[in-house]
């Protein structure tokens, strides 16, 4: 449904919940201006409904975790009839049933379904949890502590994920506690070439210029000598950049990256916690290259609305775990909660289905060729896959422009629009909707976005 705006936004309940937070919450956590956020009361399909009983049409599906929908029933049902009977059980000594039930699951959807054997898991609490884990992993299969990432890369903020990430914004203040063990080297952008090959916008439909193999060349090369010059055991990386600004590598990079891991013997791991179920057009990014990671780290659309991420590894790289002493290497209290195992079985099913695909499929390229559509000088590119998609906005000369995409957002919110910013310049628009997003709502999206592209910039 179209938004329906009733009172001022923030509304008066906003307002007020707003001011509990600044005095309650620690900063930095939520951002409050005097002209956002909305508290949210409740959310159905596309839509979200604030405390003062506005209507949003929501084109994040709250970070893109919500691709079958806001409260969909096919986790929701499971929910409610797993809370009737059991809310928590002992996740590592005495389980609840669906645990198993679910790593079954797991298996069956990646290593099973790609015909690589079977899949181990470690069920974990958030997406940083999973990238934890499968470092941790990575250091007992290889024995060796280092490990490569790429600039731009969001793993999550946990001090071991966040010494895997590329964004500085996030790692400069604890810079004196991070490890010391990750090893960075560039991320593939077509738009900003690291290599410096080309700046300028790649128009929709064309390929990627002839010079990407000399970048892949350059990175491959450049992940060669860290493998060469450090004790290297594991090389993470997103199929796509979300948090990083929807960057889409050239199509050969993972095969590149997978060749030199088997080389070298260094663990692939994929980190698809943005990218997974469905959200790049694929129940995976890395089904589009045919590339098989060695352990692949989910989260978000997992279930749909519960925080309960997963590692999941090919079964002989996972057995680098030692066999039990009893005492569990690596568990937390909430580990396998069965609210969330219940909710990711029938996701992961409901996401295996062909009509899911299919709607998937269809709702990205509405969305692409409506943002494709629009009009202004202040889009640099527009790129992404599925119905994971970005607009870069930037000035004149070309650099980011953080300040147009952040009110955008703040203008959108007064019209009805949930939307959000990335990219390290704050100046990527990134749309992730919920996959039952309707062609009246994107038109809707599309008409906002026009007029704002031509009446933002002047007042900024
Ligand atoms: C690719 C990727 N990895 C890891 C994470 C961290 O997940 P979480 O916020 O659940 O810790 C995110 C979150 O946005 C992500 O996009």
């Amino acid at each position: 449904m179209l938004p329906e705006i009733r009172t001022a936004i923030p509304g008066p309940r906003s307002r007020e919940l707003a001011g509990k937070l600044a005095k309650f919450e620690a900063r930095e956590v939520t951002w409050l201006p005097a002209d956002f956020p909305v508290f949210w009361e409740r959310a159905e399909g596309t839509n979200v409904w604030d405390v003062d009983a506005n209507r949003f049409l929501d084109f994040t599906a709250a970070f893109a975790v919500s691709g079958l929908g806001h409260s969909s029933p096919v986790v929701r049902d499971p929910l409610l009839a797993q809370a009737g009977r059991l809310l928590h059980a002992m996740g590592d000594v005495h389980p609840a049933g669906v645990k198993a039930e679910l790593c079954e699951a797991l298996s069956g959807v990646t290593f099973e379904r790609w015909k690589a054997g079977t899949g181990k898991t470690i069920l974990c609490n958030s997406g940083s949890e999973a990238v934890e884990a499968a470092l941790k992993t990575a250091l007992l299969h290889s024995g060796k502590p280092g490990v490569i990432y790429f600039s731009g890369a969001y793993h999550g903020l946990g001090y071991g994920a966040l010494e895997a990430g590329g964004l500085p914004y996030f790692r400069e203040p604890f810079r004196s506690q991070l490890g010391g063990w990750g090893v960075p080297v560039p991320y593939p952008s077509c738009y900003r070439c690291p290599c410096g090959r080309k700046e300028g916008r790649r128009l929709e439909g064309e390929p990627f210029p002839n010079c990407s193999s000399a970048c892949l060349e350059e990175i491959g090369a450049q992940v060669l000598a860290a493998i060469r010059q450090r004790e290297i055991g594991c090389l993470i990386v997103e199929p796509i950049q979300g948090r990083g600004g929807e960057v889409v590598p050239p199509t050969d990079f993972l095969a590149m990256l997978r060749r030199i891991c088997d080389a070298e013997k260094v663990v692939l791991v994929l980190d698809e916690i943005y990218t997974g179920f469905n959200r790049t057009g694929k129940l995976f990014a890395c089904e589009h290259s045919a590339v098989i990671p060695d352990i692949i780290c989910l989260g978000k659309a997992l279930t749909g609305g519960f925080p309960l991420a997963a590692c999941v590894g090919r079964a002989d790289i996972m057995d680098a775990w030692p066999a039990s002493q009893g005492e569990a290497l690596h568990t937390s209290t909430m580990l396998g909660n069965p609210l969330g195992c219940a909710m990711a079985l029938a996701a992961i099913s409901q996401h295996a289905k062909a009509e899911t695909q299919i709607q998937a499929r269809e709702a990205g390229r509405r969305l692409r060729a409506a943002l494709c559509g629009l009009r202004s000088r202040h889009i640099g590119d527009v790129r992404g896959a599925g119905t994971m998609l970005g607009v870069e906005l930037v000035k004149p000369d070309g650099s980011p422009f953080g300040k147009l995409a952040a009110a955008i957002m703040v203008q959108g919110l007064q019209e009805g629009l949930i939307l959000l910013g990335g990219g390290p310049g704050g100046n990527v628009l990134s749309f992730s909707p919920p996959f039952a997003i309707s062609d009246e709502e994107v038109v809707f999206l599309a008409e906002k976005l026009q007029r704002f592209l031509e009446t933002l910039p002047g007042k900024l």
